[in-house]
């Protein structure tokens, strides 16, 4: 009941435009990430992000997206990790966001290569020092023995660098360049509006699909 209030039977916010197929694809996203900023939702940019080996074992998690235009969807990671394995060996993902209060979801797919060594030097500097720090200490997806191993890294690495920290070579950024992306806006009675964009030689073809 209180779903088909918030919803008034078209989805919460204006719901999936009507000209939905006529739009580019990455403006709606801003729109729909603008709307997903401005409810209040906590961590917006959180998205799963879902990789696989080269013999098709899927694995998934939740990344933050940290910019995105025409040319794709960032986030950034520790080279050494498992996600990033398995992007080295088979360079494709698919990527996720759910904000549910809005009954909205988008999945976009595609191929996925490094981001520039300068791009993810800019964004390393922007972080928090902890978090530059904790990039250092962290040998993500590796078995941890004990918690106090980390502790002790961190600490090692402050000493080490105090306030200037590096760019570590084994940190940086992907970007997701999208080759299609489904918008979907809950609406009643499960009829749910389903917007497709495949990117083709000529730009972007859009398709509706039953939901
Ligand atoms: C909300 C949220 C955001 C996260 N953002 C990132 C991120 O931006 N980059 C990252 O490497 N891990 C992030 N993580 C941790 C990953 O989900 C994951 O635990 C880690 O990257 C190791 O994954 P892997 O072993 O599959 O490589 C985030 C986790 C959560 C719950």
């Amino acid at each position: 009941m209180i779903r088909r209030l918030l919803t008034l039977g078209r989805g919460v916010v204006t719901g999936m435009p009507e000209d939905a197929e006529q739009r580019d694809p990455l403006q709606l996203f801003g729109d729909w990430f603008a709307d997903a900023e401005n409810s209040g939702l906590l961590l917006p940019e959180a998205m799963t992000l879902a990789t696989a080996t080269d013999k098709g074992k899927p694995s998934a998690r939740m990344v933050l997206m940290k910019d995105y235009d025409e040319d794709g969807f960032v986030f950034y990671t520790n080279y050494s990790s498992r996600k990033a394995a398995e992007l080295e060996a088979n360079p494709y993902a698919a990527l996720l966001f759910h904000w549910s209060e809005l009954q909205r979801q988008v999945r976009i797919e595609g191929p996925v290569s490094r981001v520039a060594e300068e791009e993810s030097r800019e964004y390393f500097e922007s972080r928090h020092l902890g978090s530059r720090i904790g990039a250092w200490a962290s040998r993500q997806s590796e078995v941890l023995p004990e918690r106090v191993e980390l502790e002790q890294r961190v600490r090692d690495y402050e000493q080490k660098f105090s306030s200037d920290v590096p760019l570590p070579s084994f940190w940086g950024g992907y970007r997701l360049k999208p080759e299609t992306i489904e918008f979907w806006q809950g609406r009643v009675s499960r009829l749910h509006d389903r917007v497709c964009f495949e990117r083709s030689d000529r730009g972007w073809k859009a398709f509706r699909m039953y939901p």
